[in-house]
């Protein structure tokens, strides 16, 4: 008898209508140009959040656009998991805040904290809370406003992020499609290569923290670089073995959107050809977590990714924590 699974019963994005163009940058006065991120980074450009504009209210819409296509009503999730590194506050989640703005009277909410792998880790959480009969309807979120947390003076980190949300519901298959395989790591030695230093319960937020910067990211550039390339490939050769497959039998590699050298590497390792990767980083920089349920999102409704298409989404982050999933639609 063939087991169950966790099926994605549909998605939703939503993103900042304010965009920021490379060019942008050098109008702001800071020393760069289009070329030199555009050529190591293939980022062209950005959205933003604008004022009154919160890491709840992109999750929320996004949330919304996935609910109306599922046809599932707020009253029917019973898990809301969001995955961010940027909440809105630090207490309580931005979760529970999701939750009342949906109106998802009888869910559980919470944020999950996995830097730029964490919308993976919250749908291998889902499927588990799925398979284990906890629930039955598990709405999944990404959520990152990074331009409220990157150093703006700091020109090799703040050209490379991006703000937006993406959304997944899961329910168990009745058709056999669904999350075939999952894999996670984390490597917490390496956590500060890609950190904010202070702003947490250790070195609380303070006039000093504030003239040093240290609540803002912090990024060893090529260490993360080279890291991401390796992690990325073994993540996408983990999913491929669990799922018994190998990169011919992928219709559509949707990567985290950092750098598209990065993405590059690891499709070649993989064996998945470019035509098959979905790149959209020239136009939204890397949004952390959010970076992969915005990508699949803008697939579907493309119709890159139809029904019965074998897709394999691979990602790394701060933490060092890295993840991967292939998944039958
Ligand atoms: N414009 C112009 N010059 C710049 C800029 C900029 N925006 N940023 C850095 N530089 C300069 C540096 O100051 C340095 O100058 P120097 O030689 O005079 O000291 C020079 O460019 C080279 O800097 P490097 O950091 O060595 O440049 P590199 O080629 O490694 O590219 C980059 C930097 C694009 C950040 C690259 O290392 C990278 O993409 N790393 C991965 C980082 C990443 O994606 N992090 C996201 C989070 S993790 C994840 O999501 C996968």
């Amino acid at each position: 008898m063939k087991r169950p699974y966790a099926q994605f019963v549909a998605t939703g994005r939503s993103v900042p209508s304010k965009v920021l163009t490379n060019h942008d940058f050098s109008k702001m006065g800071l020393e760069t140009s289009h070329e030199w991120i555009f050529e190591r980074t293939g980022i062209a450009e950005r959205h933003v959040a604008g004022d009154g504009e919160t890491t709840c209210g992109m999750a929320s819409a996004a949330a919304r656009v996935a609910m109306e296509r599922a046809n599932v009503n707020a009253g029917e999730i019973d898990v809301i998991i969001l995955s961010t590194a940027t909440p809105d506050r630090l207490l309580p989640s931005t979760a529970v805040d999701i939750q009342a703005q949906l109106g998802a009277t009888r869910a559980s909410a919470f944020d999950l904290s996995a830097a730029c792998s964490g919308w993976l880790y919250g749908l291998a959480v889902g499927e588990g809370l799925i398979l284990n009969g906890t629930a039955e309807t598990v709405l999944v979120i990404a959520a990152e406003k990074m331009s409220a947390i990157v150093d703006w003076t700091d020109r090799s980190t703040c050209v490379l992020f991006g703000d937006g949300a993406g959304a997944a519901i899961l329910q168990k298959s009745k058709h056999g499609r669904g999350i075939l395989s999952s894999f996670m790591r984390s490597d917490g030695t390496l956590a500060e290569l890609l950190y904010r230093p202070a702003g947490g319960a250790t070195l609380p937020m303070s006039e000093a923290v504030l003239t040093d910067r240290g609540h803002l990211v912090k990024m060893a550039g090529r260490e993360v670089f080279k890291a991401a390339v390796r992690s990325m490939s073994d993540a996408a050769d983990r999913a491929l073995d669990g799922a018994k497959l190998t990169g011919n039998d992928i219709d559509m590699m949707i990567p985290h959107q950092a750098n598209v050298r990065i993405i590059e590497a690891t499709a070649k390792h993989a064996g998945i050809p470019m035509d098959k990767v979905y790149v959209n980083v020239d136009r939204y920089g890397n949004t952390s977590s959010a970076s992969i349920p915005i990508a699949l999102d803008e697939a579907l409704e493309r119709g890159q990714i139809g029904p019965g298409a074998t897709v394999l989404m691979v990602t790394f982050g701060a933490g060092f924590t890295w993840a991967s999933m292939v998944v039958r639609f």
